[in-house]
């Protein structure tokens, strides 16, 4: 949910010094990361941070979950399978030099170096409640753009149904990629009309601070409406295709894993009930709520699909 719009935000709010230090803190960091760019392309980039600012809780009133918990808690594989190795061993994966091929059924295909995609649009804060099929979850304040940005100038041919999203393959990277846990690299996948929806965005960063290794650097995909492993990480691939993709889980367990994952506790997961979840940092579990309470914004999609079927 963004929880200010460009146009709602005050100049006085975007000259507040925390702010300010966000944003510098941000393009500082991420000139470090560029391995020296020159700060001017990503002081423009800056100036679109306007909104990057220090709230603490969402729209709806929900507490963000702390910044340590969020980068120190992560599912990505490709860094172990338990929550706390991807903090520790992510430093290993390069994020520059870092390019994302946009291709398939389009009309206009074309390779990213990264830096020209932070310009594609405004950078924007989105807070997104982040719920994993595990039944864990967090409030996110991420900083990104819409997918459909990227999508649109690509221009999809009519044969362009889903859109498909590959991970970065270098076992010498991700030395999770050395075992056979899933079949590398990470693929996930979209309906179309889902990719383009509005809350469907690329983050590049969260806090107004460039994205940590652990959570997707430099640019990954988050589909608020969706269990997290939709949210494929370090992507390098954006791919419009016929059919629909083969994503990794559903490869490796068809019957617990399908290809829409909306979050919905009326379906369980064959081995867990999906009807609660634990925020992360709180003892009471609270109800889930369907496409974890973004209905309003995105029911429309599935309109007379039986969700329990397309789970
Ligand atoms: N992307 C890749 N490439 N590899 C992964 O293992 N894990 C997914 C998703 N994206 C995963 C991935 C899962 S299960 C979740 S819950 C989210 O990332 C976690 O994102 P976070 O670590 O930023 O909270």
């Amino acid at each position: 949910m963004l929880i200010k719009k460009p146009a709602d935000t005050l100049p006085s709010e975007i000259t507040a010094p925390d702010v300010y230090r966000d944003r510098r803190r941000f393009l500082q960091t991420a000139a470090l990361a560029l391995g020296g760019m020159a700060l001017p392309d990503w002081a423009a980039a800056g100036e679109r941070l306007a909104n990057v600012g220090k709230s603490r809780y969402d729209a709806a009133g929900e507490k963000l979950t702390p910044l340590k918990d969020i980068s120190s808690y992560n599912n990505f594989y490709e860094f172990g399978t338990d929550k706390f190795s991807p903090a520790q061993t992510a430093g290993s994966l390069r994020t520059r030099p870092w390019s994302v091929a946009v291709e398939g059924e389009v009309r206009h295909p074309k390779t990213y170096a990264i830096e020209d995609l932070l310009k594609l649009a405004p950078l924007e804060e989105r807070i997104y409640r982040l719920r994993c099929v595990e039944g864990w979850s967090m409030v996110v304040p991420w900083v990104g753009f819409p997918l459909s940005e990227v999508i649109k100038r690509a221009d999809p041919t009519g044969n362009a149904k889903y859109v498909e999203f590959t991970t970065l393959y270098d076992p010498r990277q991700m030395p999770g990629q050395r075992d056979r846990v899933l079949d590398w690299p990470y693929v996930e996948g979209l309906r179309l009309d889902e990719a383009m929806h509005p809350l469907a965005i690329l983050a590049v960063g969260l806090y107004g601070e460039v994205l940590p290794n652990q959570n997707g650097a430099p640019i990954r995909l988050v589909v608020p409406w969706k269990y997290g492993f939709k949210s494929i990480k370090s992507i390098v691939r954006i791919r419009l295709v016929e059919n629909q993709p083969l994503s990794s889980w559903m490869k490796a367990n068809p019957h617990e894993y399908a290809f829409y994952s909306n979050v919905n506790p009326a379906v369980d997961h064959p081995r867990w009930s999906q009807a609660k979840e634990r925020r992360i940092g709180e003892f009471f579990k609270r109800p889930t709520l369907p496409f974890n309470g973004y209905g309003d914004q995105v029911a429309k999609l599935y309109t007379g699909m039986d969700l329990r079927k397309y789970f």
